[in-house]
């Protein structure tokens, strides 16, 4: 048995303490239990497409993933979220699960075709009463709601007339907003105006594999730029309609670490950090687009040599409006090689495969990234608060003879991001919450239902709850508000 230290970690403003544990004599071999302070927010994460199901209840749109789910080919099991958990109709079942659980605050997403059935101009109120009901009963059950405005169902009306590629539709989401938290703005005090840029621009606009599915450089980083306009011009809107709100943004990270040190995955690292981190974070922390990657796509024809097209005077004010906090979507790493013939490069130093593991997503399980990821915003970009808006593993989960779902992998995943979590916030990271991605299993966008997020499982046939051994893991874990890290981890 190792000796077992005890280390408290602060949050936001607090000031952190030392940690002998960290540093003093003796560390290495001890098993540490960092304890969180009293505020810190534990959480779950969903969001609407993905769980509500009932997509034309109550005078709700089309969104464009109703459209994309039926472009053949799109999805890989040909599913939709038409059912999903059928949580619209199940949400107070839900929120009592969470309960039982001892989760403190809930992360959903806001269908802006249930508020806006056309994106933009009549209010649909039995839209925004599904929405109020579940802020009243979260709350009535002592459970912090954190809605986020989008997290990708754009109403298709929208879609027809251009989608974030048009710069109207920067302005239809403030619109959109000020409908919302007029509405629920006297109970809901925590906002997230957009979930992962990167997923709503490249993803979907460049690499083709979310709604809508296209494939073009030029209109990915326009609609990247409409996206965090949208988001820099709601901010103040929410404010106004919210007084006292906390409001930010969520964005997704995959941290890139280069294959070797060669000059050619070097610079292969840097472009790929550029691409899906820093043209995010630089214009929502007040500074421009990089401009190593303002020469990199125009060196690739995807803009001219003057920059973004798409920008245009006091943009960039607008966007680096200051926010309360940052929320980060953080899952796996990724080991970067340069496209230049194997021959020609240094021999690799760094891989993954055989000695990582992977969820069935394909994704390397590494929290040492995690917790680097981490130290390096607060260092580098200075957010006054950061929450884990989302962390999570996808296992191939089955409910066994016993009535029970065990997810060993996820369990260990949890603890090891968690204690990374811990660990960035003894380091003077301003840790202030974690969502586990997922409450539920769900629909996982072009992977269908293949993918088992949720720590707790859902039999979409009859649409029964287990709790995984997982969730009763992070139960636990929040009932201690602490976390042991794992002995044998960096051993
Ligand atoms: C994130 C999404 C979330 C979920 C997880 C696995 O990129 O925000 O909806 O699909 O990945």
């Amino acid at each position: 048995m190792r000796p077992t230290t005890e280390v408290r970690t602060a949050v936001s403003d607090e000031q952190a303490p030392p940690s002998p544990a960290e540093h003093g004599p003796g560390a290495s071999n001890a098993s540490r239990r960092i304890v969180f302070p009293a505020g810190f927010v534990w959480g779950t994460a969903t969001s609407s497409y993905q769980i509500e199901g009932s997509p034309a209840a109550d005078g709700r749109g089309e969104s464009i993933w109703d459209r994309f789910c039926k472009t053949p080919g799109a999805i890989v099991d040909g599913s939709s979220g038409d059912v999903a958990c059928d949580h619209y109709r199940r949400f107070r079942e839900d929120v009592l699960l969470m309960k039982d659980l001892g989760i403190r605050a809930y992360r959903f997403s806001i269908a802006w075709p249930r508020v806006l059935p056309r994106g933009r101009g009549a209010v649909n109120a039995a839209g925004l009463d599904f929405y109020s009901r579940l802020v009243d009963t979260l709350l009535e059950h002592g459970i912090t709601p954190f809605p986020t405005l989008y997290h990708w169902d754009l109403p298709q009306a929208l879609q027809d007339e251009g989608g974030w590629a048009v710069r109207s539709t920067a302005e239809a989401f403030v619109e959109y907003a000020e409908a919302v938290t007029r509405r629920l703005g006297d109970r809901v005090s925590r906002w997230i105006t957009h979930n992962e840029p990167w997923c709503i621009s490249i993803l979907s606009h460049q690499l083709g594999k979310h709604a809508p599915g296209l494939q073009d450089w030029p209109t990915a980083l326009a609609v990247a730029h409409h996206v965090l306009l949208s988001h820099g011009w709601a901010v103040p809107v929410i404010r106004r309609e919210c007084r006292g709100a906390e409001v930010g943004i969520t964005l997704n990270f995959e941290p890139a670490v280069p294959a070797s040190r060669s000059a050619a995955d070097l610079d292969a690292t840097r472009h790929s950090d550029g691409s899906f981190n820093r043209w995010f974070l630089d214009p929502v922390f007040g500074r421009r687009y990089p401009a190593d990657m303002v020469a990199d796509y125009a060196a690739a024809g995807h803009i001219p040599a003057s920059g973004v097209p798409a920008v245009k005077d006091g943009d960039f004010a607008a966007i680096g409006v200051p926010t309360d906090f940052l929320g980060v979507n953080y899952y796996t790493r990724k080991i970067v090689r340069a496209e230049v013939p194997e021959s020609q490069n240094e021999p690799r130093t760094v891989v993954a495969a055989p000695e990582s593991e992977w969820t069935t997503m394909g994704w390397e399980v590494h929290e040492q990234t995690f917790y680097e990821l981490l130290c390096r915003i607060h260092f580098d970009y200075k957010p006054k608060k950061i929450y884990v808006t989302e962390n999570g593993s996808a296992w191939p989960d089955t409910v066994g003879p016993d009535g029970r779902v065990h997810d060993p992998r996820r369990t260990a995943y949890l603890r090891g991001h968690l204690a990374a979590v811990g660990r960035a916030a003894l380091a003077g990271a301003p840790m202030a919450g974690y969502f586990a991605w997922s409450l539920l299993d769900n629909f996982e966008w072009e992977r269908g239902y293949t993918q088992r997020f949720g720590i707790v499982h859902v039999d979409y046939a009859s649409q029964k709850r287990t709790p995984k051994d997982s969730a009763l893991y992070y139960r636990d874990t929040i009932a201690a508000g602490a976390v042991e890290e794992d002995p044998a981890a960096g051993s």
